[in-house]
């Protein structure tokens, strides 16, 4: 779905399998990865070892498992993978990867893994750039810790990014954090962005800077045409115990109203990560907001992810059929404010819960039918017999290791979901 493998498989000789790593082990499957920006290669070893490892595009500067110079390696870290393996395989792939590039020459390989412009889903078109680890907020689920490795900080690197992730087919770009907008360098990369002709300049952000009108004049005149603003809760008990001081959640209703006044020149995306305390918040968050700004374009409602230190909250996280009753009330208030309410793909909801009629909303629905199993996430048994297991990406696994197998049910395709 996301990238075509046969462009890769030409330039790193891989059009017939199976291929020999070495060390025992064989490229015997090549596929597009059908959610994520990646390509599947599934490895095997001579002593019946299976290993599925992603190869995606590499970013200068940010680190992963293994690489060449034009690709990141990684596998899904299961628990029921063996590691010690899978290193092993990773290894004899970059090794493998690398003899190709040389003989392919820079030129081609850098080619080989492009964006795919007619990809079915957005999602593969947008380059998102996590590029500081400064924030003012103290999210307790925050799934961007200061040490995150996903954190690309270097100036060079990041502008380096911007300019071949371009040339690779993104056409979007994100700035992301911990708090972008506290990093003095964001205007210069929103300038190169522009210049190099992003169509969506998106910042993900609290607002609590657009608070100061200046701060938010000044990244519009750089070249932001798109704020993603978090904001998870009206109740301010509820925002202390998230997200920190109550004063920030004004800095945030302050800052969405010069949005407003702003509203020809930048779109505003609504986000609310939805928690056991907040779960119910949603459409007082959303009338409140659509009534400072009359033109907010989305809102996402993503269930909290454990992933960062959410990972330390699992008491936090909804059980999935608790999420059905909130995502209805949060739905019926979004269509009487006329937004577009979307619940997003990895930091989601099972197709399963959601209300009757709103399946459509959810990005799992735009998953190909396949291997769509994600990282961290896994399926009970139950799953097996329900319409959506095709296009589902699993619930998370550390959810489901507190609360048991018994928090869905399959639907079958005569009784859809309440
Ligand atoms: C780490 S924040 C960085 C940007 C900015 N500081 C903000 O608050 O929007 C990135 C995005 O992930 C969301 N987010 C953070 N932790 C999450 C989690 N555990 N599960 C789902 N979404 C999460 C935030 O609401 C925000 O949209």
């Amino acid at each position: 779905m996301a990238y075509d493998p046969a462009p890769f498989a030409d330039a790193y000789g891989l059009r017939e399998l199976p291929a020999p790593l070495g060390g025992g082990w064989s490229i015997v499957g090549l596929d597009s990865d059908r959610v994520r920006a990646a390509l599947d290669l599934r490895l095997a070893h001579a002593d019946g070892h299976r290993v599925l490892a992603f190869v995606e595009r590499r970013l200068e500067g940010a680190r992963c498992f293994a690489e060449t110079s034009h690709l990141a390696l990684s596998y899904y870290a299961e628990a029921d993978v063996d590691h010690a393996a899978a290193a092993d395989a990773l290894r004899s792939l970059a090794r493998r990867l690398r003899e190709a590039e040389r003989e392919a020459g820079d030129e081609r390989a850098s080619r080989a893994l492009v964006v795919d412009p007619e990809s079915a889903t957005g999602r593969v078109r947008t380059l998102e750039l996590r590029i500081n680890r400064e924030c003012n907020e103290t999210c307790v689920f925050c799934n961007t810790p200061e040490g995150s490795e996903t954190i690309l900080d270097d100036r060079e690197a990041i502008l380096d990014a911007l300019t071949r992730e371009r040339e690779a087919g993104y056409r979007d770009v994100t700035f992301t954090g911990r708090e972008p907008t506290l990093d003095p360098a964001l205007p210069d990369y929103l300038r190169a962005a522009r210049q190099l002709r992003y169509e969506t300049v998106r910042v993900q952000t609290n607002g609590t800077t657009f608070a100061r009108r200046e701060v938010l004049d000044a990244l519009i005149d750089a070249g932001m045409n798109t704020a993603e603003i978090s904001l998870h809760t009206l109740d301010r008990a509820a925002f202390r115990s998230l997200v920190g001081p109550p004063r920030l959640l004004d800095k945030t209703l302050a800052g969405l109203a010069h949005l407003a006044e702003r509203a020809e020149d930048v779109r505003v995306h609504l986000t609310l990560v939805l928690t056991t305390l907040n779960l119910a918040h949603a459409p007082e968050v959303i009338a409140r907001a659509a009534d400072i700004h009359p033109r907010l374009f989305l809102i996402t409602l993503s269930p909290m992810a454990p992933v960062g230190d959410g990972a330390g909250h699992l008491d936090l996280i909804p059980r999935p059929r608790a999420l059905t009753e909130p995502l209805r009330a949060a739905f019926l208030e979004a269509r009487s404010r006329r937004v577009m309410l979307r619940v997003p793909v990895r930091c989601g909801a099972p197709l399963c819960v959601m209300p009757a009629g709103t399946e459509r909303f959810n990005a799992e629905i735009d998953n190909a039918p396949g291997r769509t199993l994600e990282a961290s996430k896994a399926k009970p048994p139950q799953c097996a017999r329900c319409v959506y297991e095709p296009r589902c990406s699993g619930l998370w696994r550390a959810s489901l290791e507190r609360w048991g197998d018994d928090v869905v049910d399959p639907v079958s395709p005569a009784a859809p979901p309440a």
